[in-house]
C-alpha cells in the first residue's frame, strides 16, 4: 500500500490545483490489482486496468443496473447500455484470461492475493468456484473496495482542510512519532466516516414478520438501517454536525452507533482492510508532500451510483516536502 501511494504522490501535479477524488481512486485500483487480483505492474496489468477502470467509472450505467430489475433491462438498441455490455465483456475476457494463467500457476499454493486463495477454496462439498464466479468476486471486490475507500479519503482531507487545527496534529503526528503511536489519526478517520458516510443506509428485506418499536412489519417490508440519521443522532453523538475527533480518541466505536461499513452478517467484508488502507495511504501521503486546500469554499455533497461524493472531489494543492523514496 505504501509503495502504491508513494509511486502515485510523485507523479501528483504539484502546485497547482486538482481533484484529489480521482487520484485516491487510482491508488486504491492498484492496491486491488496487487492485492486482489495478484498482478505486477507490465502490459496485461495496463490492459486490464484501463479495461476494469472503463466498467467501474461508468457510475450512470452501474446506477441503472443496480436500480432496474434485471428483466426490464432488455432495453433494445439503447447506445450507452449496449457500450457499457460491451466494456463489461472485454474486462471479462482480460479477467477470465488472468484466472485461467493462475490455475495453470504451480506456485499457486505460495501465493497469498486473494485471486490464489479464492481458486485454493473449497465449499463443504468439495467443490471449488467456476470461472464465472471466481470473476463475480473479484469485480464484487473490486466494485465493492475501490471508489468507497477513495471517496471516504477525500472526504477526510474535506473534513481536515475545514479544521486546520485537527490537520496540524495529524501532520505532527505522522511526521514526529511515525505510525506507531498515532491515535489521532484514527479518531479522525472514524470521525470523517461518522459526519461524512460514503453510503448513507443500506437495505434488508424481512424474511419474516418482526416488530420494530412501533411497527408491526410483515414478512417482504424493506428495512433501511439509515446510516446518516444514526450519525446525526444528537443522544449518540453531542452536536452531531460537529467534526470532533476527539469523540473517538481511545475508544472503539459501539456497532449500534457507528456504521459506516452497515452491520449484521452482511456488513463490509473489508472494514479492516478500508481502515488500514486510509491510514497508510494518509501517513504515506502526508510524509511525503504538503496537502493544501484549493480553496475556502465547502464542499457540497453529490450522490454518485450508490455513494455520496464531494461535488468537486476536494480539490487540493500539493507542494513537495523533498525527494519521495522508491
Ligand atoms: C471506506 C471504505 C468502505 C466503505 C465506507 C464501505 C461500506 C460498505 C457498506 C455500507 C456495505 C454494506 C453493508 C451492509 O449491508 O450492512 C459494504 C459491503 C461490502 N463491502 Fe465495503 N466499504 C468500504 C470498503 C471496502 C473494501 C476495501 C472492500 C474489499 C476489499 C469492501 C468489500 C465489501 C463487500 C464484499 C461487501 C458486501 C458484503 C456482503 O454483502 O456480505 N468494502 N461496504
Amino acid at each position: 500500500m505504501e509503495e502504491e501511494t508513494r509511486r502515485a504522490v510523485a507523479a501528483w501535479p504539484r502546485d497547482v490545483p486538482f481533484a484529489l477524488r480521482p487520484r485516491f481512486a487510482e491508488i486504491a485500483l492498484d492496491i486491488i490489482m496487487r492485492v486482489v487480483f495478484g498482478l505486477r505492474r507490465g502490459e496485461r496489468y495496463r490492459a486490464l486496468r484501463s479495461a476494469l477502470l472503463e466498467v467501474v467509472e461508468n457510475d450512470r450505467m452501474i446506477s441503472f443496473a443496480l436500480m432496474v430489475p434485471s428483466a426490464r433491462r432488455d432495453v433494445g438498441p439503447w447506445k450507452p447500455w449496449s457500450r457499457f455490455r460491451d466494456q463489461i465483456r472485454s474486462a471479462d475476457g482480460l479477467i477470465f484470461r488472468e484466472i485461467e494463467d493462475r490455475w495453470d500457476d504451480d506456485a499457486i499454493a505460495s501465493r497469498e492475493d486473494v485471486l490464489s486463495m479464492l481458486i485454493l477454496a473449497r465449499r463443504e462439498d468439495g467443490s471449488a468456484l467456476s470461472l464465472e464466479e471466481l470473476r463475480d468476486e473479484l469485480m464484487t471486490i473490486l466494485l465493492a473496495g475501490h471508489e468507497t475507500t477513495a471517496t471516504a479519503l477525500a472526504w477526510t482531507f474535506d473534513r481536515l482542510f475545514a479544521h486546520p487545527d485537527a490537520f496540524a496534529r495529524v501532520r505532527s503526528e505522522v511526521r514526529d512519532t511515525g505510525s506507531d503511536a498515532a491515535p489521532f489519526i484514527d479518531a479522525v478517520i472514524h470521525e470523517a466516516l461518522r459526519v461524512r458516510p460514503v453510503i448513507p443506509f443500506v437495505v434488508r428485506m424481512l424474511v419474516e414478520p418482526f416488530t420494530l418499536g412501533e411497527y408491526e412489519l410483515s414478512a417482504g417490508t424493506t428495512v433501511s438501517p439509515a446510516i446518516h440519521a444514526v450519525h446525526r443522532d444528537p443522544d449518540l453523538y453531542p452536536e452531531p454536525s460537529r467534526f470532533e475527533p476527539n469523540r473517538f480518541m481511545g475508544r472503539r466505536p459501539g456497532s449500534y452507533e457507528w456504521l459506516p461499513f452497515g452491520g449484521g452478517t452482511r456488513r463490509c467484508l473489508g472494514a479492516s482492510f478500508a481502515l488500514f488502507e486510509m491510514r497508510t495511504i494518509i501517513e504515506t501521503v502526508l510524509s511525503n508532500v504538503d496537502v493544501l486546500p484549493a480553496s475556502d469554499a465547502p464542499e457540497r455533497i453529490r450522490r454518485r451510483a450508490f455513494m455520496l461524493v464531494p461535488a468537486t472531489g476536494t480539490r487540493a494543492i500539493v507542494r513537495s516536502v523533498g525527494p519521495i523514496a522508491a
